[in-house]
């Protein structure tokens, strides 16, 4: 595996890593020729998160109808003291840190003087978002040290560097876009990770009324519609595909069977789908879907299910007033 360090501005003590191979290596286009060479065809929605995926992120959770990111934040502010009360001499990891704003929420609740013994580790395969949060936080907090990981957290959770005690965060309910496989797999990782005193916080989208749902991902200024059709703009670029994003439809709906919002780029004209690495066209008629993301939602259920998957003790859950946000924190 390549591992390169990469200083940013040691000055400011911003380091950065990067774990993942280059996105047009055999690996990564092989991943993505296998989905779209299946029936029915899928792109993995870690390709979703290219420079401006990111952004068109950052821009759904400003949107009105998506509730998670402003109701996970709210429950952080309230709980923040209690989650960071005694933490010291501690690196804060975050998987899939993204704009990084919620950490600030917690780094807020730390004394600066304690904040002098924090590192922070963010993890996630977009540089973009890694090298802008990066700058933007040590701007707001330049006591804490911020060693950022260009990485994979279903690959790479055995490289994050540190010797100190740890609270690994996952936000945002990011966890419901593994499929169950990847979900058991990532919990068993993070279990072997977690040492003695280290914990463990969690935010995971709860079940709730389907119109509410199925709004946070259709909503009326179609910025998820843009972030759905980018993901062919980054496959086009990885593996050398024609797709043509203005010849398709942002296609989401609730699946209650599996408790998911299910995401679908839906074609409005017959096409062939042509690359080098296809051994031929893909066929897609008028009317085919790619199947691009699942958002799993949760019950109480699924907590306990993910504890016991973890083996770590249940400290406690924080949500809000309408349970419609989780945030599982969890203790070894
Ligand atoms: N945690 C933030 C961002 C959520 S968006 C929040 O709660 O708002 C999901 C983030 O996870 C994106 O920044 C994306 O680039 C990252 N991501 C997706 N799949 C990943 C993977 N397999 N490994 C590392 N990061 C990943
Ligand atoms: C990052 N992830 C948890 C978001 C979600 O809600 O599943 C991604 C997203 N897809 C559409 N809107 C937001």
């Amino acid at each position: 595996m390549e591992y390169t360090d990469i200083l940013i501005a040691p000055e400011k003590r911003i380091t950065l890593s990067n774990c993942l191979p280059p996105p047009n290596s055999e690996e990564t286009v092989a991943e993505i020729i296998q989905g779209i060479n299946s029936v029915p065809p899928y792109i993995p929605s870690r390709f979703f998160y290219d420079g401006t995926g990111s952004a068109l992120f950052e821009e759904i959770t400003r949107l009105p109808e998506y509730y998670p990111t402003r109701t996970e934040k709210a429950i952080l502010r309230e709980n923040a003291d209690l989650i960071t009360g005694d933490l010291e001499n501690a690196d804060i990891v975050e998987l899939g840190s993204g704009d990084c704003s919620k950490i600030s929420i917690l780094f807020d609740a730390i004394p600066a003087k304690r904040r002098e013994t924090i590192s922070y580790i963010p993890v996630d395969v977009c540089r973009a978002a890694i090298v802008k949060s990066a700058e933007t936080l040590s701007r707001k907090y330049p006591e804490i040290s911020i060693h950022g990981m260009l990485a994979d957290f279903l690959k790479h959770l055995g490289d994050i560097p540190g010797e100190n005690r740890k609270l690994i965060c996952f936000f945002g309910s990011t966890i419901g876009n593994l499929d169950p496989v990847q979900t058991s797999r990532f919990l068993l990782n993070i279990s072997k990770e977690i040492q003695e005193g280290d914990q463990f916080l969690l935010g995971l989208d709860m079940v709730k009324d389907i119109s509410v749902l199925e709004d946070a991902y259709n909503d009326s200024q179609q910025i998820t519609a843009a972030f759905n059709k980018n993901i062919l703009n980054v496959v086009n670029r990885y593996a050398k595909t024609n797709f043509n994003p203005l010849l398709f439809d942002h296609f989401a709906f609730y699946n209650r069977a599996e408790s998911r919002i299910e995401m679908h780029l839906k074609a409005m004209e017959e096409m062939y789908i042509a690359s080098q690495y296809l051994p031929a066209p893909v066929h897609l008629e008028k009317g085919g879907t790619i199947h691009t993301e699942n958002s799993r939602k949760f019950t109480s259920g699924d907590i306990r299910e993910i504890s016991e998957l973890t083996g770590l003790k249940l400290k406690q859950v924080y949500s809000d007033n309408r349970r419609w946000f989780s945030l599982v924190h969890l203790v070894r």
